[in-house]
């Protein structure tokens, strides 16, 4: 079973001179995205906080032909987001494409182990910073008849090793989501959250060893891990007009494992 190839990835037509934003940008899973919506000729404004990896993901979109601006902003931060906003308005104009993917901070931590402070952290990083990005960014939206993308993942759809605030964070992003679609139907904005489960980056494989990797592939029956371009894949689906009468839902990018 192979990854998917970014040249094979769908071509959207209808995003062609539109304008994103995309928290988790610097790397990973939303670095993926930001570039394949550039190949859709969409205006992206990548978004997290360590300027240089910022600045490298906006060189190879701008190095291949797309247009992207770098924006350093703490997503947790009201007064960083305001900032964010003025700034993607003044470079690019109000955005139709929300891709609101920062957060992380999955690692394992036993309940027994956890405390106040962390698990603060983690549901402000994952649930309140993606409520706060969506909600910066909601006139834009309205006015534009926009869509947004939010993240969870798996371990919102069943018990994984991850620590239970990434977990009970994930399931709210995914019911905000829902509630969200709801209320903003009307206003004709889409908004629709995306489950991966693991999803294999460089920093991963650096640290994961051969067993564990093994031990990891026999619970996906499609036979492999999850690549950042498969959940980049689904997100421009989720931005397109080819979504059109889907809203609401969370999408289950798991090889399998995930079929509730
Ligand atoms: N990898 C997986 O297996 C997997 C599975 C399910 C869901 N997810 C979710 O997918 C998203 C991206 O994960 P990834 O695996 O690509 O992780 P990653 O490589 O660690 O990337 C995390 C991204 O989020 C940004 N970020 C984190 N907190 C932020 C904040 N407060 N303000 C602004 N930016 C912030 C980081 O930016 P800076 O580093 O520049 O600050 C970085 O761009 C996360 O929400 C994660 O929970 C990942």
């Amino acid at each position: 079973m192979t990854t998917p190839d970014s040249a094979k990835m769908g071509n959207y037509p209808d995003l062609a001179g539109k304008t994103a934003v995309v928290t988790g940008g610097s790397r990973g899973i939303g670095a993926a995205t930001a570039a394949a919506l550039a190949r859709n000729g969409v205006a992206v404004a990548v978004v997290g906080r360590d300027q240089a990896a910022l600045d490298g993901v906006v060189a190879g979109i701008n190095d291949a032909g797309g247009r992207a601006m770098a924006a350093a902003a703490d997503c947790t931060s009201q007064s960083d987001l305001d900032r964010l906003h003025t700034q993607v308005l003044d470079q690019f104009g109000a955005v139709d494409i929300v891709i609101a993917f920062a957060g992380g901070y999955g690692q394992p931590v036993r309940s027994t182990e956890e405390t106040a402070e962390h698990w603060r952290h983690v549901v402000d990083s994952d649930l309140t910073a993606t409520f706060l990005t969506i909600s910066a960014f909601l006139p834009d939206l309205i006015v534009h008849r926009g869509t947004a993308v939010t993240m969870a993942s798996s371990s919102a759809r069943q018990a994984t090793p991850a620590s239970a605030a990434y977990a009970a964070a994930k399931a709210g992003v995914a019911s905000m989501t829902r509630h969200l679609a709801k209320e903003l139907a009307p206003q004709g904005v889409r908004i629709n959250c995306v489950s991966p489960a693991t999803i294999e980056h460089e920093r991963m494989r650096r640290f994961m060893s051969d067993e564990q990797r093994q031990h990891l592939l026999a619970g996906f029956p499609l036979g492999r891990l999850g690549a950042p371009d498969d959940v980049a894949s689904a997100a421009l689906f989720l931005a397109s007009g080819a979504s059109s009468w889907i809203t609401g839902i969370t999408l289950d990018i798991a090889g399998g494992s995930v079929m509730p």
